[in-house]
């Protein structure tokens, strides 16, 4: 059997990373293709570095671009690599353009699709991620749910459901298998001068959020009145996008806000664990947070997570500053704020689950040149 992994952005990385290392542990055939739709060290280079992952066998090169110029620059030079692997099955992850062009470029092969992360829905199809997601799914052959609602989702959209197996999450077999180490090796804290639960975390990178000058500066106002009321530190490690459209915008900060360039993982899962409250529209980092028992506060109108909200890890607020506070002052101003919160994102051994499931239903599935 042959197994090919599909990456292309940083949290695709971050997220296959797990898979990457069980097909090396069981021994199993694979190869990686990176279609470099993040390609600056501190989105792609760092994660292959910090996580030990054998360098891609493929780097497609595409950079970025208008959505249908990388997505079909992929498709493009993804078919002579299939074709001349010939894998039997490719696992794509989440919901970027990679995912969709790859998963896309082999179904038009006959090769199977693992889709990882399956099943998640905003209902927003102003996401360029919800068509990458839907359409990933109705191409797949093994459709990896994280949980019980995903399962019913994809049912309800009419996939068999022999093809869908709940799974969890690989982002709790990542975040379990570097806390340790990040915690022992980060100095992220004191390079920052911020001290563990004093300070607020932010991401943001959502063309909805970041795109539209008014959008940035609503959510600017945000900051600007949760900093009135807590006088807290903002760390902000900012994606390429979003640093762009502040140029492209001539924005100026306040200097409360502490923006930082892109950081590794290590360093980013100390940031998340000694935030007093993270506020993100990130989908990967809603995840985290829940998993780290910190608060998160999301920066978007819906989520297809929301499975972080109904523990109650998670608020949802839009660019909307009063809703914003009144969740930060549920958390914060209340002795009482429990964090001890379930989890639904998974057990840390998803990755293997997901192998196992390939391995038994792959016919000769043992390794011809191990053999
Ligand atoms: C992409 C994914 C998004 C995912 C995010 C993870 C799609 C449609 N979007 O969004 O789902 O949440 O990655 O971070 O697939 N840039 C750099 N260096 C890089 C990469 C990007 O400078 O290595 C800048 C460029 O100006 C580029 C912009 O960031 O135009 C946006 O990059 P792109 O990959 O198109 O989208 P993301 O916002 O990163
Ligand atoms: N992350 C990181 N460094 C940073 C910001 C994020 O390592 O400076 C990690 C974070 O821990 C999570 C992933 O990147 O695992 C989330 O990526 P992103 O928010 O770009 O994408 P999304 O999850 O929204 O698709």
């Amino acid at each position: 059997m042959k197994i090919g992994i599909i990456v292309g952005t940083r949290p695709e990385i971050i997220k296959m990373a797990p898979v990457i290392r069980e097909c090396k542990k069981r021994g199993i055939a694979y190869f990686i293709i990176h279609s470099n739709q993040h390609y600056s060290q501190e989105m792609d280079s760092i994660f292959f570095k910090e996580l030990k992952l054998p360098a891609p066998d493929y780097n497609l090169g595409v950079g970025s671009g208008l959505h249908s110029n990388q997505t079909g620059n992929i498709l493009i030079e993804m078919e002579p690599i299939l074709l001349q692997e010939k894998p039997d099955v490719v696992l794509v992850q989440g919901d970027t353009n990679t995912v969709l062009a790859g998963a896309l470029a082999a179904s038009k092969l006959d090769i199977k699709v693992g889709h990882i992360e399956a099943g998640l829905r905003s209902y927003d199809r102003t996401m360029p991620e919800e068509t990458n997601r839907i359409l990933t799914d109705h191409m797949s052959e093994y459709l990896f749910a994280v949980g019980p609602n995903q399962h019913a989702i994809l049912a309800k959209e009419g996939i068999d459901s022999d093809k869908i197996f709940t799974v969890g999450n690989t982002v709790s077999d990542s975040l379990f298998q570097h806390l340790d180490i990040s915690a022992s090796t980060s100095t992220i804290l004191s390079d920052l001068g911020v001290a563990s639960g004093e300070f607020f975390l932010v991401t943001a990178h959502r063309a909805s959020n970041v795109d539209i000058p008014a959008n940035l500066l609503e959510l600017l106002a945000l900051f600007d009145k949760l900093h009135a009321k807590y006088s807290q530190t903002i760390v902000w490690p900012i994606h390429p996008r979003t640093q762009a459209k502040l140029k492209e915008f001539a924005i100026e900060l306040p200097s409360y806000l502490k923006l930082i360039p892109p950081i590794g993982y290590l360093d980013f899962i100390q940031l998340q664990k000694h935030a007093q409250l993270i506020l993100t529209d990130s989908g990967g980092i809603q995840e985290e947070a829940c998993l780290l028992g910190v608060p998160c506060i999301t920066l978007r109108e819906n989520t297809e997570r929301p499975e972080s909200i109904e523990v109650g890890a998670n608020v949802l607020v839009g660019r909307d500053a009063d809703k914003a506070l009144v969740a930060a002052d549920r958390w914060l101003a209340s002795d009482a704020a429990n964090c001890n919160w379930a989890n639904p994102f998974g057990d840390g051994h998803v990755a293997e689950t997901i192998l196992d499931i390939i391995t038994n239903s792959v016919p000769n599935s043992i390794d011809k040149e191990i053999i």
